[in-house]
């Protein structure tokens, strides 16, 4: 991997990869409550229908982000781990891992749910978004399925994520939450 000094430097994590990581984490935090607030709205209301486009629009945000995440991190590389056993570090790389896929699986499987129910999105009510398949009431179901399932998985793993990054700041006091921090 490469390491430019001016960007990136051995021990901790460049501006670019600490501005993505807590945008991405605010807008995976705002999607998730809009989430749970719009589907516990009774009928079709307006605002109800306002607050998914706006569920949309943040869960498709989340998915660009991730993708430029994931180059800049090709492209960057990540500092290397610190001193700790090897099972954290395994830990911590499939940790990291799941989280990426997660970051793609849960608006995809948003996103083909919204088309299989014949609904195109319009990214901020401006741009139509690519219609990759037709609606679908059989696939319907599966896909909401999918997606709730897929939510909950990944606010698991964010938060054992969390945990350990606390564990990490107040108990082991190694400073991995700080090389996060600008
Ligand atoms: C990081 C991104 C996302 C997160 C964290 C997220 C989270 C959630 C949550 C928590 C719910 C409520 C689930 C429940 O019933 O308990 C939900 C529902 C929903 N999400 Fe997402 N979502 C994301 C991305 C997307 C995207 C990109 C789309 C579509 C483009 C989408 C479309 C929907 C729809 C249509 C529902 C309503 C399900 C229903 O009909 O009950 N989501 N999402």
């Amino acid at each position: 991997m490469m390491n430019n000094d001016v960007l990136e430097t051995p021990s901790r994590y460049g501006l670019t990869a600490i501005l993505l990581h807590w945008l991405v984490a605010l807008l995976i935090g705002a999607a998730f409550a809009l989430g749970v607030v719009m589907v516990d709205i009774p009928g079709l209301t307006p605002t109800k229908l306002r607050y998914f486009s706006w569920h949309k629009w943040l869960g498709v945000s989340v998915l660009a982000l991730a993708a430029l995440r994931l180059l800049w991190r090709w492209w960057r590389g990540v500092p290397p781990a610190v001193d700790m056993p090897r099972w954290q570090q395994q830990a911590s790389a499939i940790g990291h891992a799941l989280l990426y896929v997660l970051m793609f699986a849960v608006p995809l499987s948003g996103y083909f749910y919204s088309l299989a129910a014949g609904v195109p999105v319009v990214y901020f009510g401006v741009w139509p978004l690519p219609v990759l398949m037709e609606a679908d009431p059989v696939l319907k179901p599966v896909l909401k399925q999918l997606h709730i399932t897929l939510v909950y998985t990944m606010l698991v793993i964010i938060a054992v994520h969390l945990l350990a990054a606390l564990k990490h700041h107040f108990i082991d006091r190694d400073g991995v939450l700080k090389r996060m921090l600008p």
